[in-house]
């Protein structure tokens, strides 16, 4: 089968299109024939070597496909089904293997580019504005580069969840993504103050929470726009990891709460993944939430999707077809 592998560090010319033996699950897991794989920023993280992985690694997390092998004991499944993960290994080749446990059934009406754009960064979404700091009718959010994959989820699920927003953006036409999305305001922070008019989106307190994908570029003004006693949770790297810094730093900017999380800590049983995807797949069903998919590329390609997607250029879910 054709996969997308990486053989040594660096740039998107790293990736290397491979013809490789097709995998077979082990007990407990599920191997699915891949239709669409999801591009995620962590996919350049592990790509660059800021997360390492033993050598030589297919790349690819988020998968949608049908199951083509069942592993021993690995039930509730059988060749055939739809399915979707957000923990696939190899998401970027026709074949992927998944633990059965973090396998998820596509509903009807939903078809695989959908739920390949949906279920990595949806769960993250869900994750930060469910329980990371659980937002209510009231509050205020910042949501940085909302117009990206995670970005116009988020926005719409804090309005669903009654959230006043406030989005940052590189462009115009990101800008209008944003405020269809739901955002009440939207700064282009490439060039306006974002800490600024999130001040004056609150009347001069400060934002609740701010969720922040960013990392290096926007720590600072993150925290400058909280209230006292507001949270930055501060979920990935797109311009480089936030450096070092002090606690003391909490303190002096109005005793903040400052949290790291990632995906696996809130999907940790079948359960928890199964309530958060039951949820998200209604808000689907329901015309409540959309996604938007901004790039297909073929799965040769993965370079130029990465290229995309590190260059600011994509909007919405990138998205690699087998
Ligand atoms: N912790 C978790 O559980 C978890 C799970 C999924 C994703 N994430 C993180 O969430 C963030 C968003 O991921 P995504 O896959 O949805 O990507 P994305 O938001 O679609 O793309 C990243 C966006 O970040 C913005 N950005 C700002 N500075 C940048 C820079 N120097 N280089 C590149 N992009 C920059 C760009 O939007 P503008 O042009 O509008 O600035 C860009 O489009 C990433 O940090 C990712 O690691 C974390």
């Amino acid at each position: 089968m054709r996969a997308i592998r990486v053989h040594e560090t660096g740039g998107a010319e790293k990736l290397r299109l491979d013809e490789v033996r097709v995998p077979e699950p082990k007990a407990g897991e599920v191997r699915v024939h891949v239709e669409a794989a999801g591009v995620n920023f962590i996919d350049t993280y592990q790509r660059s070597g800021l997360y390492p992985l033993a050598l030589p690694f297919t790349l690819g997390m988020e998968a949608a496909g049908t199951v083509s092998a069942v592993g021993a004991g690995a039930t509730g499944f059988k060749p055939g089904d739809r399915v979707a993960s957000a923990r696939a290994s190899g998401a970027y080749a026709e074949e992927a293997i998944v633990p059965a446990s973090q396998l998820v059934p596509i509903p009807k009406g939903v078809d695989s580019n959908q739920a390949a754009a949906l279920i990595l960064q949806g769960l993250t979404a869900h994750y930060l504005a469910c329980d990371t700091f659980a937002l209510k009718p009231g509050h205020s959010a910042l949501v940085h580069a909302a117009a990206g994959g995670v970005g116009l989820l988020l926005v719409q699920i804090a309005k669903l969840r009654g959230a006043r927003v406030i989005g940052t953006v590189g462009n115009e036409d990101k800008a209008r993504l944003a405020r269809e999305a739901g955002a009440e305001e939207v700064v282009i922070y490439t060039k306006d103050d974002f800490a600024a008019a999130a001040r004056r989106f609150t009347g001069g307190r400060g934002v609740d929470v701010v969720y922040d994908g960013v990392g290096k570029d926007t720590f600072e003004g993150s925290l400058n726009s909280l209230r006292p006693r507001g949270t930055l949770a501060s979920f990935g790297n797109a311009s480089g990891p936030v450096a070092a810094f002090s606690p003391l730093v909490l303190s002096q900017k109005g005793s903040l709460y400052f949290t790291r999380p990632t995906l696996a800590h809130y999907t940790q049983t079948t359960d928890e993944l199964r309530s958060r995807t039951d949820d998200l797949f209604r808000w689907l069903a329901a015309g409540e939430l959309r996604v938007r998919i901004g790039a297909t590329f073929p799965l040769a390609d993965a370079a130029e999707a990465h290229r995309a997607l590190e260059g600011r250029r994509t909007t919405g879910k990138v998205l690699l077809l087998t």
